[in-house]
């Protein structure tokens, strides 16, 4: 028999709705099941789902679950709990969510899961080192989207400022998905020109404008928080990213919250590296030989994520 890919989803809000409905279009798994504690809000999400199935490109059985769904499922993708509102930031929202994630995965090891977990949630490279915790997984089996979409907003900023389709943009965003991300400038290249080659004597290109544009992809989702009350779109496209790069065992190099043993000089913590992904998770990270300015920023993000980190524990 074919084997069946089960993805669970926990949380139905905005980020978790507009992932389902990603999965969807791109007809990534066979079996999607929602849980969230609004059950008439997820019950009304899987029916208007179920609507579309005409539509799209292959079938996926869909419904509104509990946590025994998933013992049978490849992937937990969380989504659940509360999101910045105008002027916090991401680190901010950590006692709130902490709490509900204690719960929740305890909720979904104790139905016997033993898949992958994906953690979407903000502070999100603290609730993936907690969930790693919680959980009593390997490290490798637990992700976080880390600086994913900081990533996507990077190349898209990059891709408009050369006028290059920013699929052909090789750059990282590095670091705690927040404040203290940092842009690896010397990695950075359009279609296997380095950004600093193209700059260096060129009249139209400047550093100041790419500073420029790092400052906006830093501060993106202030600015959209700011006109929308919340971002959802371009996280659910990431998220549906990394589960096909899961599902498929694809070996995609993705930004993603993953642990690091020593990797960057950094230890016992959580945070946004690129890394390759494939059905077993975080098949390894891969270390970007840094600028010491870049590695300086690495290690005052981490630090600021340990801080955070050490201040939940007293
Ligand atoms: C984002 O960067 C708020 O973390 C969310 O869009």
């Amino acid at each position: 028999m074919e084997r069946v890919n089960r993805v669970v989803v926990i949380g139905t809000g905005f980020v978790g709705s507009s992932y389902a409905f990603a999965m969807l279009n791109q007809g990534v798994a066979d079996e999607l099941v929602l849980i969230d504690l609004n059950k008439d809000k997820t019950e009304g999400d899987v029916m208007d789902l179920n609507h579309g199935l005409p539509f799209a490109p292959s079938h996926t059985k869909i419904w509104h679950g509990d946590y025994s769904d998933c013992k049978q499922a490849d992937l937990v993708v969380i989504t659940a709990g509360a999101n910045q509102k105008p002027g916090e930031t991401r680190l901010d929202l950590i006692e709130k969510n902490a709490a509900i994630f204690k719960s929740i995965v305890h909720d979904i090891m104790a139905n016997g899961f033993d898949g992958i977990l994906l953690v979407a949630t903000n502070p999100v490279d603290v609730l993936t080192y907690m969930t790693w915790k919680f959980s009593g997984l390997p490290a490798h089996r637990v992700i976080g989207s880390g600086t994913i979409l900081d990533t996507a907003r990077f190349r898209y900023l990059i891709g408009d400022y050369f006028d290059v389709d920013t699929r052909n943009i090789h750059a990282y965003i590095i670091g705690e998905h927040g404040d203290s991300e940092l842009p690896v400038w010397s990695h950075a290249n359009v279609a296997g020109k380095s950004v600093k080659e193209l700059i260096r004597g060129s009249n139209t290109y400047q550093m100041e404008d790419l500073e420029k544009l790092f400052i906006n992809v830093r501060d993106a989702a202030y600015h959209i928080i700011d006109r929308k009350g919340a971002t959802y779109y371009g996280i659910a496209m990431g998220l549906v990213r990394l589960t096909k790069a899961i599902l498929h065992n694809e070996n995609a190099v993705l930004t993603v919250s993953t642990f690091l043993s020593g990797q960057y000089g950094q230890e016992d913590l959580y945070i946004g590296v690129p890394a390759i992904i494939n059905r077993a998770g975080v098949r390894e990270v891969v270390e970007l030989g840094l600028d010491p300015d870049e590695q300086e920023k690495l290690h005052h993000s981490s630090e600021l994520l340990k801080k955070t980190m050490n201040a939940l524990d007293g």
